[in-house]
């Protein structure tokens, strides 16, 4: 049944990253002990998650959205007569408001919501506001002013299931660690019960490097602390870390709280509070390209990470820009890799390009702080900290949160 008034589609037009069997069972296991009566499946695809609901829950009602045409046949066709019997589906724009109020979806008329939305971006519009705010969310947008669609979905999700009741969504890495999203983050938490937050492996979904995570939230808020996992590559799982609200809020992924974890513990302090300052780089790679001063790019770095460049001789004063000089510290600030490209500047000067960070550490500290970076926790920090999906990069803020 159409209540929002897509197009309509023949076959299958949306683009889609399908979970894979596992994840579903990870995403209904993590939700934990319930006995739901009525289920939702927000963007239900070919119902991966629905399935793998139904073969733990015996509900009596499983309703999937999806805005794709092609979705309500396929899902149908994945069920046994049994299921196919306490089974509706929707076709509808999560997108939108009217999905609340019509054909029974009504807030908190759900006990559990499953998601796994698309990870993309919308033009924000006025009317979006409303479905963020009766979830009790602010209107974050990205840089461009750009609105992630899954921060939509949540919020659907939110208003739909009811007090008491659960969600599981997996959810892309910027909701989880985008700065952008810090204040997202921060409503989330302080309204709602963010219970769980796991870390899947890279590349768990097909065709893509997006970096997900599995999120568990009880709508009894508010969070006191959130437990962090993650599930690596070979199906293993790392002991879970704990959080409290203002470090979730920060970033809520395992690997990042994990790596800072047994140095902190140490008595060790980040690059913060040892002093260092950092500085991004100004020139474009077209500038770096015309410039008539020396520059400094990350196909600069050497070979071997944490190794001294000798740049030309240059006699201040600098122009405009910003300059390395002896006894500062390079950071890539975006690369594949970029946790190998560190350097200690031991003689001469250059303008830095965007791509990469100076910092400058108290004096004579510069070296101590190349050989923390370099080392394998330094690096598991670094690893950690990046984030992006093929080139990775490092905020500068993530970067001073380094312990060294
Ligand atoms: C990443 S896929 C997930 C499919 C399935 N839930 C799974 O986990 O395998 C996202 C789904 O959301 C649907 N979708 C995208 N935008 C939508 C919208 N605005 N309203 C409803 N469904 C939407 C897509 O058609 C697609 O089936």
């Amino acid at each position: 049944m159409t209540i929002a008034g897509p197009r309509q589609h023949a076959r299958r037009t949306y683009s889609r990253f399908d979970s894979p069997g596992w994840l579903g069972q990870v995403l209904i296991d993590a939700i934990g002990d319930a006995s739901p009566s009525r289920v939702l499946d927000l963007g239900c695809g070919g119902g991966v998650l629905s399935l793998a609901a139904l073969s733990r829950w015996n509900v009596s009602e499983l309703v999937t959205v999806d805005i794709d045409a092609a979705a309500g046949d396929e899902i149908r066709r994945a069920l046994t007569p049994e299921q196919a019997a306490a089974h509706r589906h929707l076709r509808a724009d999560v997108m939108s408001c009217l999905l609340d109020g019509v054909n029974g979806l009504r807030s908190g008329s759900l006990d559990i919501v499953i998601s796994n939305p698309p990870y993309r971006t919308t033009r924000w519009t006025p009317a979006l506001a409303p479905i963020l705010e009766r979830a009790g969310l602010p209107a974050c947008t990205t840089v461009y002013g750009d609105v992630p669609v899954d921060m939509i979905f949540v919020a659907q999700a939110l208003h739909l299931v009811r007090a008491g009741g659960s969600l599981g969504l997996i959810l892309p890495d910027s909701i989880i660690s985008g700065a952008a999203l810090a204040p997202f983050r921060r409503a989330l938490l302080e309204k709602h019960r963010v219970a769980r937050v796991i870390q899947l492996p890279r590349r768990a979904f097909k065709g893509t490097d997006a970096q997900a995570y599995v999120v568990i939230i009880r709508r009894e808020g508010p969070s006191t602390s959130v437990q962090l996992d993650r599930i690596l590559a070979d199906g293993s799982w790392l002991e879970p870390v704990n959080v409290g609200v203002e470090q979730a809020t920060r970033r809520m992924d395992h690997g990042y709280h994990r790596a800072a974890r047994p140095e902190a513990e140490h008595g060790k302090r980040s690059l913060r509070e040892i002093g260092a300052v950092a500085a991004r780089g100004t020139l474009s790679s077209v500038e770096v390209l015309k410039s008539e001063d020396p520059t400094f790019h990350t196909t600069d770095f050497p070979m071997a990470t944490g190794a001294s460049v000798f740049l030309p001789p240059s006699a201040g004063p600098h122009a405009a820009g910003v300059w390395a000089v002896p006894g500062d510290v390079l950071v890539a600030r975006v690369d594949r890799r970029l946790e190998r490209k560190v350097a200690l500047v031991a003689e001469g000067g250059a303008r830095l390009s965007d791509c990469v960070i100076r910092l400058r550490c108290p004096l004579g500290v510069g070296d101590r702080v190349v050989r923390s970076l370099t080392s394998p926790d330094g690096q598991a920090q670094l690893r950690a900290a990046a984030r992006g999906t093929g080139a990775r990069h490092i905020s500068i803020s993530a970067l001073l949160d380094i312990v060294v």
